[in-house]
């Protein structure tokens, strides 16, 4: 009896500490929890007024907003409706998204531009392949970043960049270009290959020094490895990698295949710089963009190093090849898609040029209707969807608060497919930006190559070479859709900037 009595008393009490415990635990396990909400919504909400937005979760952030809708556009067309055109997401660090000329605007030209003037792309992957942010499109707004852009824009305008002087470096690609298409026609091809060649040789010639076969396996190698650690740094498991910090042990082998590529990429880089240093002679006539900036090196040896040199010739070359290179093959795309439009850039360019040659860049003024169409594909196609900026200093952006720091991504797409700015936004008209007298007119909603102090380095080089490759497929060869296939996709491949779906098209030669 005393047994069980005692027995039920020490049972009692054990269960009392028991509850005790599990009590002290639920409390614990609540507290840490709310603490870890309190930490989140911290960050979530950097300051008072910041722009609204959903709120997400504690380690995952907004991700699952980001994850269902994909491309910027997308996210923005859900989510406006409930917040307006700015709102703001959770990717890590909070990122606001801006919708709308005025707003946009308002990011490339507040106080002259400088209050968004710097860059922090998201944000693991970055730090991974250039952690001190060196180079021209990564980096912060700072002297060091002044220096370097200055240097290239100068150097670039001494080669003759958009000037007829260049000009050569250009048509010469072309002709190559097309004497290959003539030993295509008539059977269904993929020209994506093609295109890329054609831009990067020039990239090559004047950055590099040097000029590939299009064949030549090396060259088609690297590109493949530029474009392809574009596509995976651009894709799904990149943006969780990015966003979700929890996510990056398990997601190592993914961080390591872009690591390896960028690696790849830089050592074709770096090689191309160690032969030129090999024969580099001082004060001798450069032969290319890095013995300039070895010559520039020899004057500033502490801003314009060795490793400065591989992030600027990274971005100089990869920023132009796979920009360039995205449009025309959108271009080809929606002119086999508008044959009605392909028709006339042909014709215009019979009218002005005649058979006896090619287009030239004396033309261009000559051939508003074909200018007024690569312009329009430049809309169309938004390649550069989203510029992400990033705040240099606490500001206000139409009236909300934006803390430094805080990334700023300008939604181009819905500028450019804005129905209120462009009646009928994906039906491809070249004479929306044509006047009553056929002359071209540029409009401030078209935005591809971004504006103010970060805008594009390399406008006019790319307004060039869009000219001559485009006017001289378009006087040279019809393109069509091989019969009885599916029309193909205008939708975006994900990468540095977005590029078509492949596409077959036939090639017919004028004769
Ligand atoms: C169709 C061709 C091109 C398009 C659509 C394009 C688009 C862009 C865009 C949207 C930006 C960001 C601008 C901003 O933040 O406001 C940019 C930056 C840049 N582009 Fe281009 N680009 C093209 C061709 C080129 C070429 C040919 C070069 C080089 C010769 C080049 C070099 C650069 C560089 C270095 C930057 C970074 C500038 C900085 O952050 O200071 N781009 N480009």
């Amino acid at each position: 009896m005393t047994l069980t009595w005692l027995h039920l008393k020490v049972h009692f009490v054990l269960s009392e500490i028991i509850m005790d415990i599990q009590q002290f635990l639920g409390l614990f396990i609540l507290l840490s929890i709310a603490v870890l909400f309190i930490q989140y919504y911290k960050r979530r909400w950097p300051v008072a007024n910041f722009p609204p937005g959903p709120t997400g979760w504690p380690f995952i952030g907004t991700i699952l907003s980001i994850r269902k809708e994909g491309f910027i556009r997308k996210i923005a067309d859900k989510l406006i409706p409930q917040y307006g055109k700015i709102f703001s997401l959770m990717q890590d660090v909070p990122l606001v998204i801006v919708t709308g000329y005025d707003v946009i605007n308002e990011v490339f030209q507040s106080n002259k531009g400088f209050d968004f003037a710097s860059r922090k792309e998201p944000m693991h992957i970055l730090q991974l392949h250039n952690p001190k942010k060196l180079g021209l499109f990564l980096a912060d707004y700072s002297e060091r970043w002044q220096q370097q852009r200055r240097f290239a824009l100068s150097t670039l305008r001494g080669f003759g960049f958009g000037k007829t002087s260049f000009e050569r470096k250009i048509t010469d690609e072309v002709s190559l270009l097309l004497s290959h298409l003539k030993d295509l026609a008539r059977v269904p091809q993929d020209l994506s290959t093609l295109l890329t060649s054609g831009v990067a040789n020039v990239m090559c010639d004047t950055f590099l020094g040097c000029h590939y076969d299009h064949n030549d396996i090396e060259f088609q190698h690297i590109l493949h490895v530029m474009e392809e650690s574009f596509e995976i740094h651009a894709g799904k498991k990149s943006l969780v990698l990015d966003s979700v910090p929890i996510s990056r042990p398990f997601l190592k082998q993914h961080a390591q295949k872009i690591i390896d590529l960028y690696e790849e990429w830089y050592a074709f880089l770096m090689n191309k710089v160690a032969e030129h240093q090999k024969s580099f002679v001082a004060d001798s006539e450069p032969r290319d963009f890095i013995d300039c900036y070895l010559a520039k090196g020899l004057e500033e040896p502490d801003i314009f190093t060795i490793e400065d040199l591989k992030y600027v010739l990274s971005d100089m070359f990869a920023g132009s090849t796979d920009t360039t290179a995205n449009t025309l093959k959108f271009a080809l795309l929606y002119m086999v898609m508008n044959p009605d439009v392909q028709e006339k850039v042909h014709q215009e360019s019979m009218r002005v040029v005649g058979t006896s040659r090619l287009p030239c860049l004396e033309d261009r003024d000559k051939m508003p209707y074909t200018a007024a169409t690569i312009y329009e594909i430049q809309r169309l196609s938004s390649i550069a969807h989203y510029i992400v900026r990033c705040a240099t200093v606490d500001t206000t952006l139409s009236g909300y608060s934006i803390p430094k720091g805080t990334n700023v991504i300008c939604n181009i797409w819905s500028l450019h497919l804005d129905p209120n700015l462009w009646p009928d936004p994906e039906r491809c008209d070249p004479t929306r930006h044509l006047n009553d007298k056929g002359e071209i007119v540029k409009s401030q909603h078209v935005l591809p190559f971004g504006a103010g102090r970060r805008m594009c380095m390399g406008e006019a080089l790319a307004k060039m070479e869009l000219f001559l490759f485009f006017s001289s497929l378009m006087h040279q060869f019809k393109f069509h859709l091989p019969p009885g296939r599916e029309p193909p996709s205008l939708d975006h491949i994900p990468g540095f900037t977005s590029s078509p779906f492949p596409f077959e098209v036939i090639i017919e030669e004028y004769l």
